[in-house]
């Protein structure tokens, strides 16, 4: 992924843009595989709250400090579940004049989308089951496993 990242984007003005929480330990594995020039800023929205159900309520907790104006931008995300926050995100950040906005993410859960998104960069594609570690979390917990784990579901239920 990072090659492919680097081809497309040689010579081009780049920006990372990680989406917290969960997308800060892959930002962090992937920007190292990317051998051109970046630039990494980062932005925080609400997802689920203290449940492993989408609300579709998608809030600018953090915004990114940087000006996106005529440079490219990747939004590098942990999972895409029902395509909500990326389809927010993605839109409100068109709005500020950026030359292209892509979508990176580690993970892709389909069976779950609810909006069409297209996605430029995936890693895994995996079924509909509650994931953690790898920077994701349940209720703030777990992010810090080293191992992507199915967490059970009497866990949360
Ligand atoms: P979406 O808006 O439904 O696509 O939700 C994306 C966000 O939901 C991700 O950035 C995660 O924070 C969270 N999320 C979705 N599925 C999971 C999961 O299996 N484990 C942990 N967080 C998840």
């Amino acid at each position: 992924m990072g090659n492919r990242i680097s081809s497309d984007y040689e010579g081009k003005e780049l920006i990372l843009v990680g989406v917290l929480k969960g997308g800060f330990v892959f930002l962090a594995d992937l920007m190292r595989e990317i051998k051109i020039p970046v630039d990494i800023d980062f932005i925080s929205v609400s997802s689920y709250g203290n449940s492993s159900k989408s609300s579709g309520v998608v809030r600018i907790i953090k915004d990114i400090d940087t000006s996106i104006t005529n440079k490219h931008v990747l939004i590098v995300e942990d999972i895409v579940d029902t395509g909500l926050t990326l389809k927010y995100l993605k839109e409100m950040l068109y709005t500020r004049g950026p030359l292209s906005v892509k979508i990176c993410t580690a993970l892709d859960k389909p069976s779950r989308r609810k909006v069409h998104i297209d996605i430029d960069y995936e890693g895994f594609t995996i079924p509909d089951e509650f994931v953690v570690g790898f920077g994701l979390d349940y209720s703030g917990k777990y992010r810090n496993l080293p191992d992507l784990c199915i967490l059970k579901e009497d866990a949360y239920s």
